[in-house]
């Protein structure tokens, strides 16, 4: 089937109490790892974009590499997202290239100023047949070259969000309960440690979440900053050379509750690199005298099709799906 937006897809998760992963692309072999796990558990599954992305890569490579995993894997839905889209511009040229889906992230602006440019989005995107996805509060942590402090980051406010969807015409919402971007969610003063000595973060706010739902019903709700930092992972990163001190992300079991409610796309991105990594930096390690890109890459695409193949079955419930 051809590429899809993410209408349908959000409409079964709601009502099936599962959500799809949004796992991010920025090479052929993390498309691959993604579409064949997702292909082989007959998943629906989100592939989406950055702007750091499109950078590296170029938006046409990395369509054209989308385009191939639809081709691979005809049996799947696969939607391809434009993720934290911060200007029109951006937008449209995702649009006019063959996304399905695309974010704008206006959640630093004030009210007002995210619902015009949020709305603004929207009309071009429908009159093209092109999903959008909004956010609404603040999360910390790193995406591109944007660096929003603990301190700067805020929940969402459940009272904006039936005023933002109605005035915007959003198709998903992205809130701020307490997740974060990248492999350092929380310092260790935020957490505390258990009797391993493993930090163990703050819990999410399902609070806020409750109360979103409670004024958007059958709305599809978005989680960003989603990776769990597997502690394997970080320390086969330290194993090898590598040094993530007191990496830390939210616990699997609290985003699969979320996933049982309004919650209906989880994305997920720092997990797949940390996986690459440790996988790669092992490989370098126990084979110091390879030098073949294919023979160092091999592993890392298996880990990214392992790290997905576990998110689609214990995370996002997402499995047999499609
Ligand atoms: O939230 C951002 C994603 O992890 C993408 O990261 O901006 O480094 O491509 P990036
Ligand atoms: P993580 O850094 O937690 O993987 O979050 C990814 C994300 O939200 C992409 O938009
Ligand atoms: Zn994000």
């Amino acid at each position: 089937m051809p590429l899809v937006t993410t209408t349908e897809m959000f409409k079964k998760a709601y009502d099936g109490g599962y959500a799809i992963g949004a796992f991010n692309v920025n090479n052929m072999e993390i498309v691959q790892g993604i579409t064949e796990a997702a292909g082989e558990l007959k998943s629906p599954v989100i592939l989406q974009v950055s702007k750091g992305a499109r950078a590296y890569a170029n938006h046409t490579y990395l369509v054209k590499l989308v385009e191939a995993a639809v081709i691979e894997n005809p049996d799947i839905p696969i939607a391809l997202h434009l993720d934290h889209g911060d200007s029109f511009e951006l937008c449209k040229s995702c649009i006019d290239g063959g996304f399905t889906s695309v974010m704008i992230d206006a959640s630093s602006k004030s009210f007002e100023d995210n619902i015009a440019l949020t709305k603004q989005v929207v009309e071009y995107a429908h009159a093209h047949g092109v999903v959008v996805e909004a956010e609404l509060g603040k999360l910390a942590g790193i995406e591109d070259d944007v660096n929003v402090s603990a301190e700067d980051s805020s929940y969402t406010q459940p009272e904006e969000v039936e005023e933002f969807v109605d005035r915007t015409g959003c198709d998903s919402l992205a809130i701020a309960i307490g997740t974060s971007h990248g492999a350092y969610k929380f310092t260790p003063d935020q957490c505390t440690r258990n009797a391993d000595g493993i930090l163990v973060p703050p819990p999410l706010r399902f609070d806020v979440l409750e109360e979103c739902m409670k004024r958007l019903p059958e709305f599809p709700i978005v989680l960003h900053g989603s990776s769990s930092v597997p502690q394997e992972f970080v320390k086969m990163v330290n194993q090898y050379g590598g040094n993530m001190p007191d990496a830390v992300g939210i616990p699997e079991e609290q985003l699969r509750k979320a996933a049982e409610l309004a919650v209906c796309k989880i994305n997920i991105d720092s997990d797949i690199r940390l996986a690459m990594t440790g996988n790669i930096r092992k490989y370098m390690a126990e084979h110091p005298d390879h030098f073949d890109p294919r023979q160092y890459l091999k592993p890392a695409r298996q880990a990214v099709k392992d790290m997905v193949t576990h998110k689609l079955i214990n995370v996002l419930g997402c499995n047999g799906k499609a």
